[in-house]
């Protein structure tokens, strides 16, 4: 070796040795999982019988205004699908040639719904809708295949009473902690 290329060399391996052993200089991103898991927002099951579901109440009639304006951009006028997936309609139609598994046709449990809407829905903004927005959500959705009336309130009490037409398209394999699966009928 030169005496030009010993001294890059030791330039450049000084510089590999120097930059690898430097100190982190980023801000660590999100909170520690312990934090998370602590936070109310985080602490959301629900489970089949109800349990966890937050006070509140409303109305199908109440919850097809709010559909209009936050879900129907994606899920289609009616639920019926559009850019996202149908939640209404089909109902019984598991069994049959074309099978589409919407909320009303395929979802066992009532609570699950708002479960879900309440953690992951508008796609864009979870989080964003009150318990009773909700519940008036959950109401008119499961009113449009009939399966709550129009004045039927939902809420804490009433919401894991309703009984989905899917409900007995499962079978338990772990009934102690109501894992289902799915069984063809
Ligand atoms: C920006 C688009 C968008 C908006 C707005 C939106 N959704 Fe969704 N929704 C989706 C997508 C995409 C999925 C599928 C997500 C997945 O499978 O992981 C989905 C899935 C769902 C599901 C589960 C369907 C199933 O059968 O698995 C429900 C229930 C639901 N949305 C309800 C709502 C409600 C109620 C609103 C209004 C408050 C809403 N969504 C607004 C895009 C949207």
């Amino acid at each position: 070796m030169s005496m030009v290329s010993k001294l890059l060399f030791l330039i450049i391996s000084l510089s590999v040795y120097s930059s690898s052993y430097a100190e982190p200089d980023y801000q660590p991103l999100g909170n520690p999982a312990a934090e998370l898991s602590e936070s109310p927002q985080w602490n959301l099951s629900i489970s089949t019988d109800g349990q966890g579901l937050p006070v509140g109440q409303g109305i199908a009639s109440q919850g097809a205004k709010i559909f209009a304006i936050q879900c129907a951009g994606c899920h289609g006028p009616a639920g019926i699908g559009a850019s996202a997936e149908p939640l209404m309609g089909e109902v019984g139609s598991l069994a049959s040639e074309y099978p589409e598994k919407t909320v009303n046709s395929y979802w066992p449990y009532a609570s699950s719904l708002f479960d879900y809407i309440r953690r992951a829905m508008p796609i864009n903004a979870p989080f964003s809708l009150t318990a009773d927005e909700v519940y008036a959500l959950c109401a008119y959705i499961l009113n449009s295949d009939g399966i709550i009336s129009a004045d039927f309130e939902l809420n804490e009490q009433t919401l894991p009473q309703v009984t989905m037409p899917n409900r007995d398209g499962f079978i338990a394999i772990y009934p102690d902690n109501h894992s289902l699966l799915r069984t063809h009928k």
